[in-house]
């Protein structure tokens, strides 16, 4: 078997100019990170998503620095190639670049991943300098930001303001942002994003042209309701379907007495 060499920052950024597509997935805890990192995928993001996820809330609102870095710390110590990247949760770095900073800072000393991911372009550009001068590598995320839901009035809304996005992308590009994560627009728009930017792209329901994609794992792995079923999703299998019956039949097989039969009990 060939021996894969670890993702890093600079691996991820130099795909780009080479056509390598990048694989990025969401993890929260360390068994599923070891799997999803034993499969092959080039990044794990431990998303913000963990708020509606894992903790099954209505948005990514409520997460926060402590909830993000005990999962991220689990991930990281899972993972050994993939680039492990972490979400700076919502109002742990709106507030000034200090803080950013510090939450950063935080999350990097205390997961062991790699890299933070925050939202925002053009608005958050000093944020964004202000910790890649400090050398922590920061992913940007534009198009659809899920932490602003209040002002958006929902999450499924298309993005389709090329000039809003396309100045959040190169702000966040001149500021120092080594990736981009470009969630929910049209594709000719994430098209001419990845066109105009020299960091990689990776996309969420923003069409084919990124540099790469990411999904959340709980979707693609059809562990999330099946009505949740955006247009952009592709389930890969049906866990749910799968681990409801299996639970199912170790229940019945309880009640029934089937279990544990003789193969499975001690002399
Ligand atoms: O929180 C998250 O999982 C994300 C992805 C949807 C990109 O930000």
């Amino acid at each position: 078997m060939a021996t894969q060499r670890r993702m890093t920052v600079p691996r991820f950024v130099a795909a780009k100019g080479s056509g390598q597509k990048l694989s990025m997935v969401t993890a929260y805890d360390y068994s599923w990170a070891q799997i999803l990192d034993e499969a092959g995928v080039d990044s794990i993001l431990v998303g913000d998503s963990l708020g509606m996820v894992v903790q099954g809330k209505a948005s990514t609102v409520p997460v926060t620095l402590d909830e993000i870095i005990y999962h991220g710390e689990m991930v990281a110590r899972a993972v050994t190639q993939a680039l492990v990247i972490v979400d700076l949760p919502f109002m742990t770095y709106q507030v000034s670049p200090q803080q950013a900073l510090e939450s950063a800072g935080r999350i990097i000393k205390e997961t062991g991943a790699q890299a933070v991911k925050l939202e925002g372009g053009e608005k958050q550009a000093a944020t964004i300098r202000a910790i890649a001068e400090a050398d922590i590598p920061v992913m940007a995320h534009v198009g659809m930001q899920p932490q602003s839901i209040s002002k958006l009035g929902g999450h499924g809304r298309i993005q389709r303001d090329i000039d809003r996005i396309l100045a959040d992308a190169k702000a966040a590009e001149a500021a120092g942002a080594f990736a981009l994560c470009i969630e929910l627009v049209p594709r000719q728009i994430a098209a001419e994003v990845t066109a105009a930017v020299s960091i990689p792209t990776i996309g969420i329901g923003a069409g084919p042209d990124c540099d790469g994609q990411v999904l959340v794992t709980h979707d693609l792995l059809g562990i999330s309701p099946p009505s949740f079923a955006p247009k952009f999703l592709k389930r890969y299998a049906d866990l749910r379907c799968i681990a409801t019956e299996a639970v199912r039949t170790y229940a019945e097989e309880v009640r029934t007495g089937q279990f544990p039969d003789a193969e499975h009990s001690h002399e």
